[in-house]
């Protein structure tokens, strides 16, 4: 990492973060550590069938237990509501089967009861004492994505098939990624408190304002009857962005009994019932001239989703404007089965779809016998073509420029298991990506005080990435205050509205609000400091004054001679200077003031190199090169914790995960994390990542980006291609398995 400061400005330094020494020490609270006196738990009955009805239930056991307080079913848990559509995610769940609405089991560890005790171990022993008998019929958990599923046109443009069909060079594979659960350490959680008719949820939220919308209305009670609190997240990873039904349950629990209720989810039902990565299924095809020029892409995909739920993973989202080709086709279908309702997990979408495109394209390469990084940069994008715009800020070829030089791609040798070091085959890969940028909602206020500190409230959240740290040092930046005397309250829906934090969009949404909000309480500073005859800068106009390093100055003069804006606060007896900062949603359609429509995405060049013994069937991961075009970095220290995180989940993505689903009776086989197999330190290389740092001019005054998913984008398909040039086995259904690799490279 380049810790070099940046003089004059904190932006960008890599700041340690300010919540470091909560979490160290063990008090930063998490959902799950809130307790209350009189607490209750509750504890899920899961059903044990993947299809089919409840044919009894029988809690009368369970009911006589010690502790027990209720076992809640359809029959007695109470009313919940469903969410009228809405255009936006101002109210959202991705299951939106009501929890026990009928007596259907539609995929295995679906809630059919709940146990309420007074202590956990009473909860679990009732909800294991319910029985429950049903009518079981097979579940469909088939792998096979794409019979019988209706394709419904994603993108098009010019006649991709007919193209295809006459290109010089053409590859038609298909790939699949499995199923993954976002395998967060921190297990969803509720733990609800009620007064009166108002309800507290302790929740582990990405997004606590869409929370509590979603949950007055499913509760069917006022928004501003409830209240939403996630100071700490032990990561989300997109499965925590929006309500899932066990916290109605835990809500609804709190209410019947009139005492806190505490529902934590055991790891197992964080496979069912909580969301995952759908599987994705893809066919390919690439049409390309001898050159090397693309002419043709079509990329049919289907995802699984639940019987219920129509979650599409949107596997093409960056096959219409990473390259240049003038024929695209994208499809989406839809593959219902017996299983939990999907969710966005780190780079829906767009992640899988990667792997695919960017596999495809490296056996174009090895078709063309081009390079592969050549084969991209021949076919780099001027503009967005499939939307028609041009980007706000797209640097990709720098990216692979930066990134080859970084790793010596120079000295790369096309020919499978050519290259070697010490006695073992390498194999090099690359892989191109890109991921959104949009901006969400955001409202919050700043206060500059009279003790000298300064206090942000924004209604957002920090899921570990590090809000809480860039929010302080971009008040920093604007005041000169320095960050230990910046308060940053975020995590509360009480306070303003503030951006969800998914699709590594939190950062950017903030930015403007922030920076108007500090240009108003500045302004209110410096008109505090002219005003009446006693005022330090009295005779003076506000214009004439600036703020810098925490002191009001006059413009013409050093920023050391001005006073202290606390001084100037004191002496007026005023304790607070205050403002409100708001900024609207942006989806790449209008910018102020350009008005103009640009395609917003960060992009990044991903190179990995892989080690092959065949002798022993042992295959290492060396090295990951990683260079990102994320626009302007706020931390460097974070931004890049994040991008080597986000490698690591591409490394398990490659090499580990996947759920595997019982075909008797719908049940992930691997439900837990002994066998859902993730990297770990020891999988994990050394990961050198750069940031090439061009402003993204139209997303925010900062032209800062977004961090996260982009690391991970490019990794699986960069991997995939190392251990091709290494093997000679092309892996096109990941996770890469060792037995995968133990056939003879002329067969495969
Ligand atoms: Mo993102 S899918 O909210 O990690």
């Amino acid at each position: 990492m380049d810790t070099t400061e940046r003089p004059g400005s904190i932006i960008g330094s890599p700041v340690p973060r300010v919540d470091g020494p909560l979490k160290v020490s063990g008090t930063a609270m998490y959902t799950a550590d809130h307790s209350f006196p009189g607490m209750l738990y509750a504890v899920p009955v899961c059903a044990t069938i993947g299809n089919g009805t409840i044919a009894s239930l029988d809690t009368a056991a369970a009911e006589k237990m010690p502790g027990v307080k209720a076992i809640y079913h359809g029959g007695n848990i109470g009313k919940f509501f469903r969410l009228a559509p809405s255009k936006d995610s101002s109210t959202k769940v991705d299951e939106k089967r009501l929890p026990f609405e009928d007596d259907v089991i539609r995929y295995h560890g679906q809630y059919v009861a709940l146990a309420v005790a007074s202590t956990l171990e009473q909860a679990q022993a009732a909800a294991a004492a319910v029985k429950v008998d049903y009518h079981e019929e097979k579940p469909d958990v088939r792998e096979d994505l794409a019979a019988g599923v209706e394709q419904k046109t994603k993108s098009e443009r010019g006649d991709a098939p007919a193209e295809f069909s006459k290109s010089e060079v053409q590859v038609d594979q298909t790939y699949t990624t499995p199923a993954e659960s976002h395998a967060v350490i921190e297990p969803h959680a509720t733990v609800a408190v009620w007064e009166g008719n108002s309800v507290t949820l302790y929740e582990s939220s990405q997004a606590i304002v869409t929370y509590r919308n979603t949950m007055s209305e499913m509760l069917g009670i006022p928004k501003e009857n409830v209240r939403a609190i996630t100071k700490f997240i032990g990561s989300g990873f997109g499965g925590k962005l929006w309500a899932w039904t066990h916290c109605l349950l835990a809500a609804s629990a709190a209410r019947n009994l009139g005492k806190p209720v505490k529902l934590v989810l055991a790891r197992k039902m964080m496979f069912n019932s909580a969301g995952h990565r759908p599987a994705t299924q893809q066919r390919l095809r690439i049409g390309a001239a001898r050159d090397g020029k693309l002419t043709a892409i079509v990329h049919d995909f289907q995802n699984h989703t639940s019987i219920l739920d129509d979650y599409v993973e949107n596997c093409g989202e960056a096959t219409d404007h990473l390259y240049s080709v003038p024929n695209v086709l994208i499809t989406a279908g839809l593959a219902h089965r017996n299983v939990g309702t999907p969710t966005s997990m780190r780079g829906p979408g767009a992640v899988p779809g990667l792997f695919a495109l960017e596999s495809a394209l490296d056996e174009l390469a090895v078709k063309l016998n081009i390079d592969p990084l050549e084969l991209r940069l021949r076919n780099d994008a001027e503009i967005d073509e499939g939307k028609k715009i041009p980007f706000s800020s797209r640097h990709l070829k720098e990216c692979f420029t930066v990134g080859a030089e970084k790793f010596g791609w120079a000295q790369r040798t096309p020919g499978v298991g050519s290259m070697k070091k010490d006695g073992v085959t390498l194999g090099w890969g690359v892989a191109g990506a890109s991921w959104i940028a949009f901006r969400f909602d955001c409202e919050l206020t700043l206060d500059l005080r009279a003790d000298g500190t300064a206090r942000v409230a924004c209604g957002t959240q920090d899921i570990g990435t590090g809000t809480y740290t860039v929010i302080a040092q971009m008040v920093s930046e604007k005041t000169g205050i320095s960050l230990e005397k910046i308060v940053v309250e975020i995590g509360d829906s009480a306070l303003p509205p503030g951006p969800t934090s998914g699709g590594s969009m939190a950062t950017a949404s903030i930015v403007n609000a922030l920076n108007g909000a500090a240009n108003d309480a500045i302004d209110r500073v410096l008109r505090l400091a002219t005003a009446g005859a006693n005022a330090p800068f009295a005779g003076k106009k506000p214009d004439n004054l600036a703020f810098a390093a925490g002191r009001v100055h006059e413009k013409e003069k050093p920023s050391e001679s001005g006073i202290p804006y606390e001084k100037i606060l004191k002496a007026a007896n005023v304790n607070t200077a205050s403002a409100s900062g708001k900024s609207k949603a942006m989806f790449g359609d209008i910018t102020e003031p350009e008005k103009t429509k640009r395609s917003m995405h960060s992009f990044a060049a991903q190179f990995a190199e892989v080690s092959w013994q065949p002798e022993i069937a042992r295959l290492r991961l060396n090295r990951v090169v990683t260079v990102v075009d994320a626009g302007r970095i706020i931390n460097r220290r974070t931004a890049t914790n994040q991008i080597q995180g986000a490698v690591v989940m591409g490394v398990g993505m490659a090499m580990f995960e996947h759920i595997r689903y019982d075909s008797r009776n719908g049940a992930p086989m691997n439900s837990n994390l002994a066998d859902y197999v993730l990297a770990t330190h020891a999988d994990s290389p050394p990961i050198d990542v750069t940031f090439i740092e061009h402003p993204d001019p139209y997303l925010n005054v900062l032209g800062a980006r977004g961090v996260g998913e982009i690391g991970l984008a490019g990794i699986p398909a960069a991997i995939a291609s190392a251990v091709y040039h290494a093997t000679g086995v092309r892996v096109r259904n990941l996770p890469i398995k060792i037995e995968d690799l133990l056939v003879p490279a002329a067969t495969a």
